[in-house]
């Protein structure tokens, strides 16, 4: 129903959109998650055309909407947008906010407006409030009138940026359950939310966009739980990662001791995993493989999840493959052992690290 050719959409100081490629299906729900930054406001704007985009085509049920030529408010009637600030209008009542588009720009009948303006306010659980004005209904209240809104127009697709996260927290079940409903319907939707559980629940396929554009493509479970690509296993895993390497027995030792402490902080790690973390770093590093090593080349990813409160230690080492259980520092090992919820090492023969401990902190 839509497709994305080679979009770009570059602003003066960021291009959120470098080259973004898709293919949007008639009933497909696709849930569009990532950092935020990352152009996903900016994808469902250029897919509207609320934004002109710098290169590249997007089609509409075959017709290129990116031409000249294109009718550009005839399309956006066919593309309704709900927005994280409603966009009411104050001065008219619930009804006539929803009536107001079909009238002036589909020539529907007042009457005809009306009627079908009832029947959402029914579907979105409001029909009490008809004559109310939108500044006498609370943010879920208002967030569901704009869904009955835009469904108003009868659109082909309905994109959602956010619409969820400018409400209080206990209005955002409401909303969801709206939108769930919406869903069921078969309507093509596209919905930017940074709600994890219900953007999984939701959709029939998600984007996950980082990197200038959709940088994974798959089903719900393909996103949300075996991400393939890492930089959405780090989002989905709320993952926190410190890197620092080691090519020299006469390293920084400082800056790489107050390194793990500034990022143990940062992300308020407990004391008992910190304090665990600067052990092993101790234990392995400094009285294991520094010593044995003639010319130490060693890679070391923390990565802590916010999800499980859990670290990872990994370091990666050259040299001989040999495990710190084979070492001959019997103590430093039984320390390590003993700090860590799991430790293992793998050997990768011929490669630049050719040895790789892994510990757990749990
Ligand atoms: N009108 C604009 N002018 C300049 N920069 C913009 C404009 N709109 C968005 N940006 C920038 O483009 C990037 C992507 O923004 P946006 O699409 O809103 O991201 P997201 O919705 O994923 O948070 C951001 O760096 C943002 O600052
Ligand atoms: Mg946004």
């Amino acid at each position: 129903m839509i497709k994305l050719e080679h979009l770009k959409k570059v602003y003066p100081n960021v291009v959120p959109l470098k080259d973004v490629n898709a293919e949007i299906n008639e009933g497909d729900i696709i849930s569009v998650i990532g950092p935020s930054g990352t152009g996903k406001s900016t994808l469902l704007r250029c897919i509207n055309l609320l934004e002109r985009p710098d290169g590249g085509k997007i089609f509409f049920k075959n017709e290129e909407i990116t031409s000249p030529k294109c009718n550009v408010p005839k399309i956006r009637q066919k593309m309704g947008m709900v927005f994280q600030s409603f966009n009411l209008f104050g001065h008219l009542t619930v009804i006539e906010n929803i009536m107001l588009a079909p009238v002036k720009l589909k020539g529907e009948t007042r009457q005809a407006a009306y009627d079908n303006g009832m029947r959402l306010l029914k579907m979105v659980g409001l029909s009490d409030k008809y004559l109310n004005y939108p500044d006498e209904l609370s943010g879920g209240q208002k967030q569901r009138i704009a869904i009955a809104r835009t469904l108003a127009m009868n659109p082909d697709v309905i994109l959602l940026d956010e619409p969820t996260s400018a409400l209080d927290p206990t209005m955002v079940g409401e909303v969801q359950a709206v939108i769930r409903e919406l869903a069921k319907t078969g309507k093509t939707m596209m919905i930017v939310t940074h709600e994890m559980n219900f953007a999984h629940a939701i959709c029939n396929r998600a984007f996950y966009m980082d990197e200038g554009g959709i940088y994974e493509d798959g089903t719900p479970d393909e996103i949300f739980v075996n991400p393939k690509r890492e930089n959405t296993r780090r989002f989905i895993h709320r993952l926190k990662t410190l890197e620092f390497s080691i090519e020299s027995k006469n390293y920084d030792f400082p800056a790489v001791v107050s390194g793990i402490d500034t990022f143990c902080q940062k992300n308020m790690i407990s004391r008992r995993k910190t304090n665990s973390l600067h052990l092993s770093f101790e234990e392995l590093i400094q009285q294991i493989l520094l010593p044995s090593l003639v010319e130490p080349k060693i890679k070391a990813v923390i990565e802590y999840s916010e999800e499980n409160d859990e670290i990872s230690f990994e370091v990666f080492y050259n040299g001989a493959v040999i495990s710190p259980e084979e070492s001959d520092n019997k103590l430093s090992y039984g320390i390590l052992k003993s700090s860590a919820s799991e430790l293992t090492h793998e050997a990768y023969n011929g490669q630049d690290y050719s040895n790789k401990v892994k510990m757990i902190f749990k």
